[in-house]
Parts: C-alpha cells; structure tokens; sequence
C-alpha cells in the first residue's frame, strides 16, 4: 500500500529526540525550533514525561467515557490551577480541530443559534465546522461550504461592531486565536480582544479562544488572550498539552450546561493521554517553563529586531514570526539542509519559531548566530 500523499516531505528520517534537538537515520542532530508544529512544549522524550507514560502502559492504557477516570480529575484541578480559572468545566478530545468542532458545536447549542464569526488568514482545524471557519476556500469541500460562517478583518474593531450591529443577535459564537499561526503570527491586539468580549457579552454570545498553536504557555502566558483581564467563555487547546501524545481539550465557563450525550468521544481523555497530559502540566509547573516561555522568547525578539535584513519580528513569548523579504525565500531551507535547524513557515516568507518551552539562552543564542550568518550569504 502507498501513503496518501498530501504532505511535501523534506528528505529527513528522523528517528530520535531528546531536548530541544532531533536526530536522523544517519546521526545527524538537528536544533527544532518548530517542536513538530508547536506540539513538543517540553522537549522531546522528557525522562518524567517517558516514565509517567510507560507507568501508565503497565497499568491500564485505555477505558472508554463509560467508567469513572480519576486521572482526568487530575488533569482539570492541575489545568484549573495552571490557566488560574479553577471554576470553569473541562472536556477532553483527541485533536485540535474536534476541540474547536465541539466548542462551535457547543456555542450553538447555549445559544439556539447559527453564525460564527471568524478571521481572515484564521486556521481552526479541518473537520466540518472547524474548516468552514478556516480562512483556506483551498481545504474547504463543497460539503463544508456554509453561509453560517462570517469572516471579517483581524484586528479591526469597526468591522465587528458594525456585523454586532446588524445581526448580532444571531451570532453563536466568534472565534479567534490569540496570536494566529498558519496566519504568520499575527498577535491580537487587547483591544481587539476586549471588543469581542464586551460585544459577546453583550449580545449573548460564546467568546471561544483558539488557543490550539498559541496556548498552554507558549505564548508566555496559559491562556494567549489572557491579558488585561480578559477571559474567553471557551478555550480550546491540543499541540502542546500532550508533548507529542495526541490530547486535545476545552476548557468551558460554568454558564454553559451540560447534558448527558451532548458531547462525546470514543478516545479522549484515555488514561495514556491522561498520564502524558499530566506530565506535561507537572513539567511545566515544576521547571517554571511559562516563565522561560517569556523570558527567552523576549531575548529572541529584541536581538531579531537588530537584525538589518528582517522586515519585521512578530510574537509572543516562543511563538515568533520573521518576515523576510521575498528574495530571501531560501533562507528556511538552508537553514534546515546547512545548518541542521529545524524552524517553521507561513505565507509569503515567514520564518516560525515553535520551539519547545524550555528552550536555553544558548539554544536562542545559536540559532541567532546561524541565523545572522545565513542571511549574510544571500
Ligand atoms: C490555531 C489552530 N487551531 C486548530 C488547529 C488544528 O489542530 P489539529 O491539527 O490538532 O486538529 C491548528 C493546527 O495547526 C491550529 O494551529
């Protein structure tokens, strides 16, 4: 049998990590600055991570929703208390995009209505709802094609108040990323973010932070939106919660109600995630690594401001993007090919930094001596 081939692969077999670095078939070490798309959130094959994973095989790797899980107790109070919103209701899945697919789902439910607003250059995912309220007509099928879904401007409080104005009463919900990935890292502004919280609040409906790419610290913070006060009704979050195990989840105001059936899943919330999910959150707690996020993703910005070829440094935190001008197009691949670092892309020319949490000054400092001296040579 062949792959479905829907990936252009570069030519690297990676076969192992440890840290904030990779390995290939032929011993080569690679730095990852994209933590396989912003999942690795606390280095790969983390020795408490391994063995809370491994703890968990022997005992039980699986039940279904059917029974009692205390681990996913644990999850939710460790979570609570991570994010600070120790009151709100937790679910788990498995992706990002069924977390975002659910939190529409569910926005609609609490409301008895249809419309989502979303944003241009957004990504939620490439289920149903999810892909529908994706700015990419490229991956939405004729079947997912739907009037329901507004996209307006990010950033611009006019367009929203103006769409509030019109229909807000039929708004279910909007949905916003705090800092946009596949959109090149664009950042929220507070502003911005507490537009849509007043018009939500206003015109009851479910304020839902995409908080897949930028949440779970990267950002410096829990939550990405979380500043100035602001709270979402829903957070969504996946990539980094599990550290590579797939995990996804919603984090849900207690005004919305549950009902038995209204949400479900086969797999989420299994012990094995369960157990990576909570070595995850004990990492993060234990190594300070929201504050690393912060402090190392601070130190890049400021010295990739220096840099004279860069048109611009977006981000927060470790979630970092570089626009290069487009001559530059082939400063990402060589990097990969010549200096064996491992970073991310986005349109035009966008060069994402997604590294793991706890990324070192001199991991940052590395890759901004390889940087300088890759973009000497074009
Ligand atoms: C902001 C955001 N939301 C949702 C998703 C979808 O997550 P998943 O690929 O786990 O379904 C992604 C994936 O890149 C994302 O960046």
């Amino acid at each position: 049998m062949k792959l479905y081939d829907v990936y252009p692969l570069n030519p690297i077999k990676i076969v192992k990590g440890k840290g904030t670095y990779v390995y290939d078939n032929k011993g080569q070490q690679y730095l990852d600055l994209y933590g396989g798309h912003a999942v690795i959130s606390i280095g790969h094959t983390h020795p408490h991570y391994v063995k809370r994973v491994e703890d968990q095989l022997h005992k039980i790797g699986f039940y279904s929703n059917s029974i009692e899980n205390v681990l996913q107790h644990q999850v939710a109070e460790l979570l609570g208390k991570a994010s600070g919103l120790t009151d709100y209701q937790l679910f788990l899945c498995n992706s990002g995009a069924e977390a975002n697919e659910n939190a529409l789902k569910l926005a609609s439910f609490h409301t008895g209505r249809k419309k989502v607003i979303a944003f241009h250059n957004a990504f939620h995912g490439r289920t149903s709802l999810a892909v529908s309220a994706t700015d990419n007509t490229k991956i939405i099928a004729p079947v997912n094609q739907t009037d329901n879904i507004v996209f307006l401007p990010f950033n611009d409080e006019e367009a929203l108040e103006n769409t509030f104005k019109i229909s807000g009463y039929e708004i279910a919900a909007v949905i916003v990323e705090g800092v946009q990935g596949v959109g090149g890292i664009q950042v929220a502004t507070d502003n911005f973010l507490a537009k849509i919280r007043s018009l939500t609040q206003q015109y009851e409906a479910v304020f839902i932070a995409d908080e897949v790419q930028c949440g779970y610290g990267r950002s410096g913070a829990f939550y990405s939106i979380n500043s100035n006060g602001i709270q979402a009704d829903i957070y969504t979050m996946a990539k980094g919660m599990g550290n590579g195990f797939p995990v996804g989840a919603l984090a849900i105001t207690c005004q919305i109600k549950p009902w038995y059936g209204q949400l479900g899943t086969t797999f989420g919330g299994n012990h094995l995630a369960c157990a990576a999910a909570l070595a995850v959150l004990e990492v993060i707690e234990r190594d300070n690594l929201i504050e690393n996020a912060a402090v190392i993703g601070a130190y890049l910005i400021s010295e990739l401001k220096k840099i004279d070829k860069i048109q611009e440094v977006r981000g927060k935190g470790l979630m970092i993007g570089i626009d290069l001008p487009l001559e530059l197009k082939n400063v990402q691949r060589d990097l990969l090919f010549k200096d064996y670092i491992f970073t991310g892309t986005a349109s035009p020319n966008v060069i994402r930094l997604l590294p793991a949490l706890n990324l070192t000054q001199s991991d940052a400092d590395l890759f901004l001596d390889k940087f300088t001296s890759r973009l000497q040579q074009f």
